[in-house]
């Protein structure tokens, strides 16, 4: 069977449990994409620290190294540099490349897809938005056709979990962000979090991919929660309302007949009935309306470990069976005469 190298960058809560996966899955992920996924190297600041799930010889601190040995490199490490060279170096040697790095691509999106087309690869960054939740590649292709108008929803788990820790348990906001950090929610610097920062980034992306037009990080208007007091959530409570930070992109028609795109995010008061009020803990949603889709609701585990290496394991399977099949074919064909498990026959 034919095989195909990979190299992690990053080995911290989503690089461990894509390791993980990778090393407990390997045959079914053989079976799945026709080829081996031999993981040649987890990419590492410190190579001597003991990581659960990743075999010490697979650490290694020479980026340069693994990323010239692989046919696919998924990027996990955060930040903008050194993980844009890094991406860049990967696709202008035509290797795929999948990533979560939504800081990255809000800031350098057209440079970033311009070097994979290229270099004649993909790259794909499904756990960049909302974890687990399958939402960049229903924004850019299955609603292609579609006119979307608005993107509306939760898109960062740390502050949805610190908001929900404050109004349903009374904790305080320093004690639920050090829980958020616990569990692997937050990011390296969770200012970005808190701020904002990280759902502006995810709502530059959904604007981006709904209205095909480059939204920056920049072009976003962000308010993140450190404003938002114990006092002012239970305010809201007493007259039925919730506080989340929403991320909210739409399409705006113009006076003149042109059209404009506005993409925020902010602190909003919901009221307890609307379906947004009642996602808790570090679970995202995601509302699309699109013309003749209508109302489509996303909703699922948007951040942690085990929810975005789910995402990531998709894309990784996406280009590998891309690459296996040379650009043609279809890439998610897995529908086979025979297989290990068969349907019961009536
Ligand atoms: P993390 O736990 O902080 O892990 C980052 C990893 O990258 C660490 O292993 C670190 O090495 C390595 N690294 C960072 N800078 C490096 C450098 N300059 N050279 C070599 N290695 C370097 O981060 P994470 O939570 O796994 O997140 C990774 C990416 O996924 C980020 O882009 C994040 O935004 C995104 N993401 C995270 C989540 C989540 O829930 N955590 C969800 C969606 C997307 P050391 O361990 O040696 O420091
Ligand atoms: N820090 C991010 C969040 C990780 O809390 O949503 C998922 O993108």
């Amino acid at each position: 069977m034919e095989k195909l190298t990979v190299a992690l960058l990053g080995g911290g809560v989503v690089g461990a449990e894509v390791t993980r996966t990778l090393l407990a899955r390997s045959d079914a992920l053989a079976a799945r994409v026709g080829a081996r996924l031999e993981l040649i190297g987890v990419l590492v600041r410190d190579a001597s620290k003991e990581r659960d799930g990743i075999p010490r010889e697979l650490l290694t601190t020479d980026a340069e190294a693994v990323v010239a040995g692989a046919d696919i490199v998924v990027e996990l490490m955060g930040g903008i540099e050194p993980a844009r060279t890094h991406i860049l170096d990967a696709l202008a040697a035509g290797a795929s490349v999948v990533t979560a790095n939504k800081a990255l691509l809000a800031q350098h999106f057209p440079e970033l897809i311009t070097a994979a087309d290229d270099a004649g690869v993909r790259i794909e960054y499904e756990a960049a938005v909302a974890g687990a939740i399958p939402i960049v590649r229903p924004l850019s292709v299955s609603l292609a056709g579609d006119r979307i108008e608005r993107v509306m929803g939760i898109v960062n788990g740390t502050t949805n979990y610190i908001l929900d820790q404050m109004s349903r348990e009374g904790w305080d906001f320093d004690a639920a962000l050090t829980t958020a950090q616990e569990l692997g929610y937050a990011e390296a610097d969770p200012t970005a979090d808190v701020e904002g920062l990280d759902a502006a980034a995810k709502a530059a992306i959904i604007a981006s991919l709904a209205f095909q037009v480059p939204v920056a990080m920049d072009d976003v208007h962000v308010e993140g929660i450190s404003s938002v007091s114990a006092d002012m959530i239970e305010t809201a409570a007493a007259q039925g309302f919730t506080i989340k930070l929403l991320a909210i992109c739409e399409r705006i028609d113009n006076p003149d007949g042109t059209e404009s795109v506005s993409a925020r995010v902010y602190p909003a008061l919901i009221r307890d009935d609307h379906p947004l009020a009642s996602v808790s803990g570090a679970f995202n949603a995601v509302f699309v309306e699109a013309e003749n889709a209508g109302s489509l609701m996303f909703y699922g585990q948007g951040a942690g470990g085990a929810p975005t290496s789910s995402a990531v394991m998709g894309d990784l399977v996406s280009v590998a069976r891309r690459r296996v099949l040379g650009g043609r074919g279809q890439v998610a064909q897995q529908v086979r005469e025979s297989g290990d498990i068969l349907p019961i026959s009536r």
